[in-house]
């Protein structure tokens, strides 16, 4: 294991495996082994959780197992002689030269410590997917922001990504919109403007509600559609693609890397929907329920104990949402080997998805080697804790949002820049596109978050503002200290050296429990600390003035793997790190 930067506490929980193999005779995984980073202040580097409950288990006094991991474990050369604590805990606290090796691998490894994963998946990443001929809500704004950050971490990681964007560009709506398109657009073939996506719809809408011959004709669209009618597939297109450079100028500006050739819209997989079927009908798993067909997937009830279905044909012969899903499902992991499916969709289609989840099992199209996420999550709330509106209550469209975070972050970087006028724009931009990115980031996915302008725009705080003048910082005093790059043996003198150092080399940690969870908000919690680790290490820690030149070497090789750790994390987060604020 030695030789290039990994996870120190999986380094270390597997020597305590060897330790506990040598003296107990029990078998535990490197992981299992609970060797964690300890909290700040504690006099120790890592700490050992494992004893307690192993204790439990052999029947024996935690204290005495920690005893015994400390009595056979070989890691002489990582840490100091560890000691017992409380009921069973063992500290480690590690070696100055074995941090100052890691620290030279650290500057000559590209990856920053982060070796590609040793079997790599095909991983597919569904992400954002909005509706054609809607705006894009906050909704979709979170999927983007999360998703993109998923398939970039993953990409790191090692793992094959396939970004798929589920596009709503079918079914029966299309009916009406296509109808009111080609009543007051120009007709196929000349170029169309839906500059006001959402005012189209409701337009659309309007009319189908109030005029039954519209409705009508609308149905009739919608068989047309279905049955290829080239005219109508051709006004269909036209709405599609104007929809489409909408999409486009918002990934543009959100920095989301999502392009036509990822559009995989629900109509992508109308042509397989009648074997779909098909074979869930061969396979015995349909019953069909009031003229429809569908699945019932083991499990899933009503509050009256009934079971739930997932209807796959209606009766007039249409299919559904979820008819879409389970031929995805089918198709990314039969035609395009696909090992891990991860939707990034938000809470409320949770149990859609365990639905067709369970039913694509029970077809044998996800299996050990076939695994399918929902990667959920909660609601953007307006600082009234009430979902987040426009102030006369309308939904917020995305576009507005971002303009006005890069009109706000103008204003937060001309407070301090000493950039001329006509440069602030581009970090106006990196800074405010970039802190309503990490608003959303930052916090735990699974929970609803207020969305707060002054606080994403603070300074201070765990703030993408906050990182990306931490980073402009650190290139400002090398750019001082004459140097790029540097290259000298890194000194452990002072806590705060160490501390840095040791946060420096926790990025593969970071990563991997990121990663494990599909969960951003661990990154940036690292990236946070590790600002606040060179902070202090700033403060407490003289550079261009140390006291030896050995000293002052070594302190710039720190300071320039901060500037590293932090712009690599931000950009795995898809945020700028802009070199001058
Ligand atoms: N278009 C859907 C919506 O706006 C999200 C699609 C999510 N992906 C999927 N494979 N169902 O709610």
């Amino acid at each position: 294991m030695v030789g290039v930067n990994t996870d120190i506490g999986l380094e270390l929980g597997a020597r305590v495996a060897g330790a506990l193999q040598e003296a107990l005779d029990v078998r535990v995984s490197p992981a299992e082994a609970l060797v964690r980073p300890s909290a700040a202040g504690r006099g120790a580097d890592y700490q050992c959780n494992a004893a307690m409950s192993l204790g439990k288990r052999l029947g024996r006094p935690p204290r005495e197992v920690a005893e015994l991991i400390v009595a056979h474990l070989d890691a002489a050369d990582m840490v100091e002689p560890p000691e017992v604590a409380g009921p069973g805990f063992v500290n480690f606290t590690l070696r100055a030269e074995w941090l100052a090796a890691r620290a030279a691998d650290l500057l000559a490894d590209p990856r920053l410590g982060v070796r590609p994963v040793t079997e790599p998946g095909r991983y597919v990443v569904d992400y954002s997917s909005p509706n054609v001929a809607k705006e894009m809500h906050v909704g979709h704004l979170r999927s983007s922001i999360i998703g993109d950050a998923i398939a970039r971490m993953l990409a790191f990681a090692g793992h094959e990504v396939i970004r798929r964007n589920h596009l709503g560009d079918w079914g029966t709506p299309f009916g009406m919109l296509i109808e009111h398109l080609a009543e007051v657009g120009a007709g196929a073939g000349a170029e169309l403007s839906i500059g006001d996506l959402n005012g189209f719809y409701q337009q659309a809408r309007k009319k189908f509600d109030t005029d039954p011959g519209f409705a009508e004709r609308a149905r009739l669209r919608v068989v047309a559609l279905q049955s290829g009618d080239e005219a109508t597939l051709a006004l269909w297109r036209g709405l599609v693609a104007e929809s489409e450079r909408h999409f486009d100028k918002v990934y543009d500006l959100l920095g989301v890397q999502l392009t036509a050739a990822d559009n995989y819209g629900e109509s992508f997989y109308n042509p397989m929907l009648a074997d779909t079927v098909a074979e869930l009908e061969a396979k015995g798993l349909t019953e069909v329920s009031d003229g429809a067909v569908c699945v019932f997937p083991p499990g899933f009830t009503n509050r009256d104990g009934e079971r739930l279905p997932l209807i796959v044909r209606k009766s007039d012969g249409g299919y559904m949402y979820a008819s879409t899903d389970l031929a995805g499902v089918r198709y990314w992991t039969r035609e395009r080997g696909a090992t891990d499916l991860v939707y990034v969709v938000g809470t409320p289609q949770a149990q859609h998805f365990q639905m067709v989840f369970a039913a694509s099992a029970s077809a044998g199209w996800l299996d050990a080697g076939h695994r399918a996420v929902h990667v959920n999550f909660g609601s953007v709330l307006g600082e009234d804790g009430k979902m987040l509106r426009t102030r006369v209550g309308g939904t917020i469209k995305l576009s507005d949002l971002l303009t006005e975070a890069v009109e706000r972050a103008h204003a937060v970087v001309a407070e301090r820049s000493e950039l001329p006028g006509e440069r602030r724009g581009e970090v106006a931009k990196a800074v405010g596109v970039g802190a309503v990115k990490y608003a959303d980031l930052s916090s735990d996915r699974e929970k609803d978050y207020v969305f707060s302008w002054d606080k994403m725009l603070a300074h201070e705080g765990n703030t993408s503002v906050y990182l990306q003048y931490a980073n402009v910082r650190v290139l400002a005093l090398l750019a001082k200290a004459g140097v790029s790059t540097v290259d000298a043996p890194v000194l452990v003198t002072h806590n705060a050296e160490r501390a840095l150092l040791i946060k420096l080399l926790q990025l593969p940690a970071a990563l991997n429990s990121a990663l494990e969870g599909f969960a951003p908000h661990r990154l940036c919690t690292y990236l946070y600390e590790t600002a606040v680790a060179f902070s202090s290490f700033y403060e407490n820690c003289p550079i261009l003035k140390a006291e030896s030149e050995e000293l002052r070497l070594s302190r710039l090789v720190l300071a320039g793997l901060t500037s590293r750790v932090l712009s690599k994390g931000l950009e795995l987060l898809g945020i700028e790190a802009p070199t001058k604020l």
